[in-house]
Formats: structure tokens, sequence, C-alpha cells
């Protein structure tokens, strides 16, 4: 189905190149379910997007077949767009609602999304990850990678020591997103409170999953280029359990 994970020669990350996306996401969900029958108050630091869908369907399939009471773990969003309505579809609460809590039943009080709606975004960057950082930090953090390498929406140029803040949207990162607004580039919100990349490099394990060829480039980047602020996901380098799920398409540009 796939080949066992290998070190990557130029990097210590484990990278695993699978037959599909699907393959891929049996072996993230896999992961998960591993980590939540060992530790039923785990934390999961859950994506969205359209990357790690099939994970979560992989899982709510599992759960169906081999039930696990998931009621007491907990998961923390990435990131949230600001000023969008949380009740909104695009909304990343609402998408984690949809694809997360409540397939997987969680229990809602226990999935924190950042407050993207909050009159004090400062104050509630700093209580969100304040938040993370009270229950013992993420166990397990899901990411998905942007076409310009971004990891949340951690733009090219984020300090790879940066904490959950607001951040301004690439033009590439919404043109991207544009998809989930009917197209409406005018629609997708300019900024996002983002777990930072410093956040991120904090969770005790990450999984990163890429598909399809327009994500080869950015992959080749972050795993063989320079590790650097241009490369936000180039910062997973300086984690020690760092696994990095492909498909054949994504690793293409692999050397
Ligand atoms: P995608 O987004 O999974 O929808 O491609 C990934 C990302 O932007 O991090």
């Amino acid at each position: 189905m796939s080949s066992p994970s290998l070190a990557h020669p130029l990097t210590s990350l484990r990278v695993c190149v699978a037959a599909d996306a699907e393959a891929a996401a049996e072996v993230a969900a896999t992961r998960i379910l591993t980590l939540l029958r060992e530790k039923p108050t785990a934390a999961l630091g859950v994506a969205t997007g359209s990357t790690p869908s099939p994970v979560y369907r992989a899982l709510a399939r599992s759960l169906q077949s081999e039930p696990l009471d998931l009621s007491r773990a907990r998961a923390f969003a990435l990131d949230e767009y600001v000023g969008i309505d949380p009740r909104a579809p695009q909304s990343y609460r609402s998408v984690i609602d949809a694809e997360v809590t409540e397939p997987l039943g969680f229990d809602r009080r226990l999935v924190a999304v950042p407050d993207g709606s909050s009159a004090d975004l400062d104050a509630a960057a700093s209580a969100y990850e304040a938040g993370i950082d009270a229950i013992g930090g993420v166990d397990l953090q899901i990411l998905g990678i942007g076409h310009n390498g971004h990891i949340g929406f951690n733009e090219p140029g984020s300090p790879h020591d940066s904490p959950t803040r607001v951040v301004d949207l690439a033009e590439e990162t919404r043109e991207a997103n544009a998809r989930f607004f009917d197209g409406d580039i005018d629609r997708v919100p300019r900024q996002a409170m983002t777990q930072g990349i410093g956040t991120i490099l904090k969770a005790r394990s990450i999984v990163l999953l890429a598909f399809g060829s327009g994500k080869a480039e950015a992959v080749a980047r972050a795993l063989e280029g320079p590790i650097a602020e241009a490369s936000p996901a180039s910062a997973l380098r300086r984690h020690a359990d760092v696994t990095i799920l492909l498909d054949k398409a994504a690793a293409s540009s692999l050397s």
C-alpha cells in the first residue's frame, strides 16, 4: 500500500510516499487512533482544508467498525479567519464542527478554535496560546501545506518562533481559498488568527500531509531547500518527531 517510512537523506524527517491520498490518510488516521487509545485525554491539533478531510473520513470509518470514546479528547484548530461569523459555513469553527467534532464524537467544549471574531484579537490570540500550554501542549498535530509553503496561515516571512497571532493572508492563499467562497476572492477574508510556527513546533509529534502535483514544489522546498523564514514548512526540520505523508505526485519533485 505504502512504502515504509524512510528517513529523508537531507533531513531528519520521516517521509512516507503512499500509493494515493486515501492510503496516506489511513496511515495518519492509524497514528491518531493509536494515540487516543493510549491516552484518551490526548490533545489533537487539527487542520482544515482539502488535505486533512480524508484523514477525518478514515477516522470516522474506523470508529464505526471499532468504536472508541473520544469524548475526553481535546482538539485545537490551527487557525481561523478574522472577521468571519463563526456560524458561516466557511468559518473554520464550522468546518471543524462538521468534519471533526460531530462525526468523531468529540465534546464540543473540548474543541478549541481561535476566536477570529473577538473584539480584542491580540488578547484572544494570547489566550489561545495560553490555553494550549495550560493543558500541557498538543500531542499530535495534523498539518497540510500551502502552495507557498505555509503551515497554518503562517505565510512566507513568518518567524519560526512565532506565537499564535493575527496575520495578513498572502494573495495566493486568498486565491486558493476562493473556492470555498463561490470562487469570489473578494469574499475571502484578508486576515486570520493562526497558531504560530513556534506554537506548531511545541507539539510533541507532527504529521504533515500533501497530495497532488500542485504541492510538489512546496514539499521539495520544505524538505530540501534552506531552513528559512521564506519557507515556513522548512521549520519542521527543527523538530525531532515529524512524519511527512505524501502521494506520488506530491513527492515528485524530491531528489
Ligand atoms: P489544502 O490547504 O489542504 O486545502 O490544500 C492546505 C493549506 O493551505 O495548508
